[in-house]
């Protein structure tokens, strides 16, 4: 399994050759400026909410690649009326099997407005299990002790926000890991704005302490899970 960051919580999956985008905010990202919108092409694009910092370059990547998008259902009728049909519905606490693996849709303590103003319903966040693995991809959410609805899942890499402000911070995430056990970290969500602006280093520091590992891909960068 490999995992390409794009930026804030934008980061794709490549599953058994099947390509799985989360949350695509590219063009408004002045770090993520050398990426290309239109060479992204995924099969699916995953949504964990509606806030402009996840969904801005959504419709085009879906009408570039004719994604499956997968999110909670408020966002599903939304995307209704931007006339896009390719898309599954799910809801908290619900999974499904798809080609590449079952997705599990949980709970994000967080908002979630569509930049229209439009409800997103609830935030979520997803556990992959794919190639034997099992992926949390947490969203943006506060730390919260539905976490530990996680922990006997053995999970094997967690994406985790770490900008602090708007989302765990450096903290937080470590604490978290506790209640999922995980280990294994790419920490997203940091650096976009000025309020979520990190020391890197510092954040390291605090993994290694904490006896966990991170990873902070540069964006455009491949990494192997
Ligand atoms: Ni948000
Ligand atoms: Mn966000």
């Amino acid at each position: 399994m490999k995992a390409t960051y794009y930026g804030q919580s934008c980061l794709e999956l490549e599953i058994n050759g099947i390509k799985i985008l989360f949350d695509p905010f590219i063009t408004p990202n002045e770090l993520a400026k050398n990426v290309d919108v239109n060479s992204l092409k995924p099969d699916f694009i995953l949504l964990s909410h509606g806030h402009g910092d996840h969904v801005a370059d959504l419709l085009t990547v879906q009408k570039n690649s004719g994604a499956k998008v997968i999110c909670i259902a408020e966002i599903a009728g939304w995307l209704g009326t931007q006339n896009v049909t390719n898309v599954h519905a799910m809801n908290i606490g619900g999974a499904f099997n798809f080609e590449f693996g079952r997705v599990k849709m949980v709970n994000a303590v967080h908002s979630s407005t569509m930049p229209d103003g439009s409800s997103g319903g609830n935030p979520a966040g997803f556990v992959i299990y794919a190639e034997g693995k099992k992926i949390y991809f947490a969203g943006d959410t506060a730390l919260t002790y539905d976490m530990k609805l996680l922990e006997d899942e053995n999970l094997d890499w967690a994406i985790l926000p770490i900008g602090d402000n708007y989302t765990m911070g450096v903290d937080d995430a470590i604490k978290s890991t506790s209640f999922f056990n995980c280990k294994n970290v790419i920490g997203v969500h940091y650096d976009s704005f000025p309020v979520i602006k990190i020391d890197k280093n510092e954040a390291m520091e605090k993994f290694i302490k904490a006896g966990l590992v991170l990873k902070l891909p540069a964006i455009g960068e491949t990494i192997t899970l």
